[in-house]
């Protein structure tokens, strides 16, 4: 274990008001959830604090401490966007979204994305003519996003960067993110540089896990190093607020198992819709502005723990065999967090091929291909992509033909 004394909670300040966190659940020591590892990498193996905090001034949750930026994304990412058919068909619709918004100036328009992993969104733009650029930090997925025809640049985004982009390409009609944003400590430098960026009537359009839909469905794996932010519309409005820009619009997405998509403008530009008035009343009955309403979430995820463990090792004190079905980031904090390894995983299958072979992230389970859990079926497994459970039970439908069983932990652990 390494570096946990450099974190202290004493300075654990709001990245956006600067005001002190309140602490809302304390996770444990976690590893990196996208750090698959080799057997040799295991000594070295990086930990941190991970802490959840709320900041009642801003309406922020946030994590207090993040691993640097580089530890995450850099020339061995594991994350491949484009591994998922329906997150393909997300970002088809999600091109046709923006291309038919109306944001776009009818001539010559530019858009830029945040964060554009293996090309997967922007591909859709390149296409369809429009100039684009992608801003990737990860060497390797940005070389796949060069590949898939998207003219890429390899850099993390800042301020600065935003004004050698200004020079070179100019302004924006529509600058993009999708699960981004929330990655990004430095948030402030990066509303000023998109900022910079855009034409008088440009906007941002970026989605996000929901901060409600975690909230409801207890989806607490949605916290891991990436995610140093979990937004919602008050906490998101008040954010661009502060940099003279507001939210205009907002439309719930199905993805990471409820996501938001966010339309914002500088102050004025558009009339904001009826959606978002509604969207932050909803928000104030649920209480996501409310620290008391995250101290009730604490105690449901303990329970969820709770259960989750006891299930599995009932099954287990039973003989059953029990595999991890994908290998997510969102996995490693269930894992770490319950305590869950080959006591009660066997192993966990995943489609992605740098993945096969090596170790999940703290807790070590082999990760096998899908190959070997078609071969090797066991007699349970939990969905830990319980986000593609649509996708993934609709494929596997032999599994259970063959006797197998399903679980998930999300809203509530069961056996399906
Ligand atoms: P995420 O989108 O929730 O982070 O999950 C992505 C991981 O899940 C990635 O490693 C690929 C894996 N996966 C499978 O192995 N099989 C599947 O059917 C799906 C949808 C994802």
């Amino acid at each position: 274990m390494k570096n946990l004394d450099l974190y202290s909670d004493e300075i654990a300040k709001c990245r956006v008001c600067n005001e002190k966190l309140s602490k809302i659940i304390d996770f444990g020591s976690q590893p990196l959830g996208n750090g698959f590892l080799g057997k040799s990498e295991f000594k070295n193996e990086f930990f941190f604090p991970m802490k959840l905090g709320f900041s009642e001034k801003s309406k922020m949750i946030q994590l207090f401490h993040q691993p640097e930026p580089e530890r995450m994304f850099h020339d061995e990412y594991a994350f491949f966007s484009s591994t998922s058919k329906y997150m393909s068909k997300h970002f088809e619709d999600f091109s046709e979204f923006v291309i038919s918004s109306g944001y776009l100036e009818f001539k010559n328009p530019f858009v830029i994305e945040l964060g554009c992993n293996d090309g997967i969104l922007l591909k859709n733009f390149a296409l369809a003519g429009i100039k684009h650029l992608g801003i990737e930090p990860s060497v390797n997925v940005a070389k796949e996003a060069n590949k898939n025809g998207v003219n890429t640049i390899n850099e993390f985004f800042s301020e600065e960067l935003a004004k050698r982009i200004l020079n070179q390409y100019g302004k924006v009609d529509a600058f993009m993110a999708a699960n981004v944003m929330c990655h990004l400590p430095k948030i402030s430098d990066v509303v000023r540089g998109i900022k910079i960026l855009l034409k008088d009537k440009g906007v941002v359009i970026f989605e996000d896990p929901y901060l409600g839909d975690v909230i409801k469905k207890t989806s607490y794996d949605q916290i891991y190093d990436e995610h140093v932010f979990l937004f919602s519309a008050i906490s998101v409005n008040y954010l661009f607020n502060l940099h003279g820009m507001e939210l205009i619009d907002l439309y719930p997405q199905k993805t990471h198992g409820g996501s938001m998509r966010y339309v914002l403008s500088k102050k004025g530009a558009y009339k904001p819709s009826e959606r978002v008035f509604e969207t932050i009343k909803n928000e104030k009955i649920l209480g996501l502005d409310n620290l008391e309403k995250f101290f009730e979430f604490s105690k449901k995820v303990e329970k969820s723990k709770h259960n989750l463990i006891t299930l599995l090792q009932e099954l287990k004190d039973t003989g059953k065999v029990i595999a991890g079905y994908a290998a997510t980031s969102k996995s490693t904090t269930v894992l770490n967090y319950c305590g869950i390894g080959q006591n009660l995983i066997d192993y966990i299958c995943d489609t992605t091929p740098i993945k096969q072979g090596k170790y999940s992230p703290g807790m070590h389970i082999p990760v096998v291909s899908h190959n070997y859990f078609i071969n090797n079926p066991p007699d349970f497994a939990l969905l830990l992509a319980w986000n593609h459970s649509e996708e993934i039970l609709e494929k596997e439908k032999n599994f259970i033909n063959r006797g197998g069983s399903w679980i998930t932990h999300v809203p509530e652990v069961k056996i399906i």
